[in-house]
């Protein structure tokens, strides 16, 4: 049994153990919300923008979890203090929290203790996510715009962080068979909205451009490296952006959670500027590394090697009763 600890609807209980019912309303209808957040020397970045925006949700889909946000914040803190000692010293985290409306009521009787909103936190060792990307710190990623368009904020708000994502999982599944793409989702207006997990950025002529936060998730990475551009002093706006100003931009970068931020070679098949990481990227890699205080492209590429070995033992240590 792996040593992990999942906070779940009140108790904390050994991960193997963790179990939601097959009538929740996620299930049903993808109806919860989620959240991602990880640390960088075991301290939570920015968890509380990250609660933020999970209370924000819920709010939106009209799910009271039970718990007030500091509360979150407290078992939050708890569930990652249990995890760290599992793993070896040099382990960043991965912090999931998942809340969904709970059983849906037609199946109360299932439940001798009534249903309530399901609430869950869980850690996992970002070796798997970061050791599994490092290679891509190095070559860069290939950008397409797929079939799939995005959901408009006035159909669904994708401010809101929830699992009813469909549509990114086609985007992806089109990004997969054009060669391992990754696509940039489209408005309605055919405007460059966002990844399915990561929001985008161009830069011309030294000054950076990113999608209004209109159609889009507004990424807590997308917020810190607004912010974090103030510090070398480079000018940012936020506006509609095409095909054509992603054609002709001189870098193109992407920005997510795990990976923090990561430059793009090429978009539809064209190269961006010469195919290297471009300057002000690189000014902004530098900046993140500074302000977050790891090197997260020397630790992803520390665990790329032990991803292995590690998933191997992870197996072992699930596999015992
Ligand atoms: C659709 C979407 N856009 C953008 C992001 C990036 O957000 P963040 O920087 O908060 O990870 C995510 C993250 O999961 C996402 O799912």
């Amino acid at each position: 049994m792996s040593d992990r600890i999942v906070y779940l609807n009140g108790q904390f209980v050994p991960e193997s153990e963790a179990r939601v019912s097959i009538f929740d309303s996620a299930l049903m209808y993808g109806d919860m919300a989620f959240e991602m957040t990880r640390t960088f020397g075991h301290k939570p970045f920015r968890l509380r923008e990250h609660l933020d925006r999970l209370y924000g949700s819920l709010r939106l889909l009209e799910i009271d979890c039970g718990l007030s946000i500091d509360e979150m914040e407290k078992l939050t803190r708890e569930t990652l203090e249990r995890n760290i000692p599992t793993e070896a010293d040099d382990m960043d985290w991965q912090i999931m929290h998942d809340v969904s409306r709970g059983p849906l009521p037609l199946y109360s009787s299932a439940f001798a203790a009534g249903v309530q909103p399901t609430v869950s936190i869980n850690c996992w060792p970002l070796i798997t996510h970061t050791g599994g990307f490092a290679n891509n710190y190095r070559t860069g990623v290939e950008i397409m715009i797929p079939a799939q368009q995005t959901i408009p904020a006035h159909l669904l708000d994708l401010k809101a962080k929830t699992r009813s994502r469909v549509h990114y999982r086609m985007a992806e599944l089109q990004g997969q068979r054009a060669g391992g793409r990754w696509p940039v989702l489209l408005d309605p207006d055919g405007f460059l909205a966002e990844g399915p997990g990561w929001n985008i950025f161009l830069v011309r002529d030294g000054v950076i451009f990113t999608p209004e936060p209109r159609n889009v998730l507004n990424g807590v990475s997308r917020n810190a490296t607004i912010e974090f551009a103030e510090i070398p002093g480079i000018e940012v706006r936020e506006t509609n952006l095409g095909r054509y100003e992603a054609l002709t931009a001189d870098e193109i970068f992407c920005t997510a959670t795990t990976y923090s931020i990561v430059h793009a070679t090429s978009f539809e098949g064209q190269t961006v500027g010469d195919g290297q990481p471009g300057p002000v990227f690189q000014e902004l890699l530098n900046t993140w590394k500074d302000q977050v205080g790891v090197d997260f492209v020397t630790q992803a590429f520390d665990y790329a090697p032990r991803v292995a070995e590690w998933q191997k033992n992870d197996a072992k240590r699930t596999a015992q009763p």
